[in-house]
């Protein structure tokens, strides 16, 4: 199941990432998350999957595709599975052409991803060596303490991902006092995540709150790359409660620390992404004269593979004059 869920997944999101590049620079966050939809969503009519949609552009009423519930691919497919999206994470990024906007796509079994709303998670992601040694709940300094021992390093030399919010001002205080250093980000706290499990992007861990459909796709990719997400739901209102109730969460319970098993529970979870704009983990999108080349992460938890691919597409079947390594 999962070959054919990889291949169907990477044209998805190569399809994302294309249409929302082409309006890099332009102002427009809604117009490239809609372009991204649009074309992810044409991608999918194509696949050999019969695909549920469980994490996407929200309910029903609020958005005409890729919306929670909505059947994709080909119904009478054997395979099934449920989908969750984020056709284009960092809507601004692209807005403002900054770097690590994504477009994300993770499958699964059906059952194997946790459904769930649109509201906010309080997040702590490591790294695999860091994995099984933090727990959300200690205070910042010692999980500062506990990364820095498990990577051989200082505190200082220790680099924390955190989205540039008001509501972070006592958290990046205590990561400053614990003497690590700090990337504050404007947004994209789903790319940043899926970085801490890679090495080389120099990012060791991501802690703050932020959207809960990106912790589920984070989970995905670390069941993937191993390394973990704690979270915990932060509930704004009684009407958040209630959409979490709506889908099965214990929305009473404020003490529960969703793992990355818990968010990602499947056996045959697939993750991708591509790069719209250029960041650590993936280039993004470079059009030339008849076509455009991108750059995408593909991962299978079942295989244990981890492939990075990099795309040449002409449009409108050209040729392209001459390719590039
Ligand atoms: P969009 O791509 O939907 O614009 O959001 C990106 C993002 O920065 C996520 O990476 C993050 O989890 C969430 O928004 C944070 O939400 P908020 O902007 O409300 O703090």
């Amino acid at each position: 199941m999962d070959k054919l869920l990889t291949i169907e997944a990477v044209a998805a999101t190569e399809a994302g990432a294309i249409a929302a590049a082409r309006l890099m620079g332009r102002g427009d966050r809604k117009g490239a998350d809609q372009a991204a939809v649009e074309a992810m969503r044409r991608a999918m009519e194509e696949a050999d999957l019969s695909g549920t949609i469980v994490i996407g552009e929200g309910e029903r009423d609020e958005a005409p595709m890729l919306y929670i519930g909505e059947k994709v691919g080909n119904p009478d497919a054997a395979t099934q599975v449920d989908i969750a999206v984020d056709p284009l994470e960092g809507t601004n990024l692209v807005a403002t052409g900054s770097a690590n906007a994504t477009a994300v796509l993770a499958a699964a079994e059906p059952g194997g991803l946790m459904h769930a709303p649109d509201t906010y998670l309080r997040k702590l992601i490591v790294g695999p060596q860091v994995a099984g040694h933090v727990s959300i709940d200690d205070p910042v300094d010692q999980t500062i303490a506990t990364i820095a021992e498990r990577l051989g390093r200082s505190p200082w030399d220790i680099t924390v991902v955190i989205l540039d919010r008001p509501r972070h001002e006592e958290l990046i205080a205590a990561v400053r006092s614990a003497g690590a250093r700090i990337k504050l980000i404007s947004d994209g706290d789903l790319t940043a995540g899926i970085s801490v499990a890679v090495s080389g992007t120099g990012v060791h861990a991501v802690i703050g709150t932020g959207g809960a459909p990106e912790g589920v796709l984070t989970a995905a990719a670390l069941k993937c790359l191993g390394g973990e997400i704690q979270a915990k739901f932060e509930w704004r209102s009684d009407e958040e409660k209630e959409r979490g109730r709506r889908m099965g969460i214990d929305v009473d319970d404020a003490s529960r620390v969703y793992l990355t098993a818990d968010l990602a529970s499947g056996q045959d979870v697939v993750f991708c992404a591509s790069g719209v704009t250029d960041g650590e983990l993936l280039r993004g999108v470079r059009f030339f004269g008849g076509g455009a080349r991108t750059h995408s992460l593909v991962m299978s938890h079942r295989r244990g593979l981890v492939r990075f691919i990099d795309t040449v597409h002409m449009f409108d079947n050209q040729r392209p004059p001459r390719v590039r390594l």
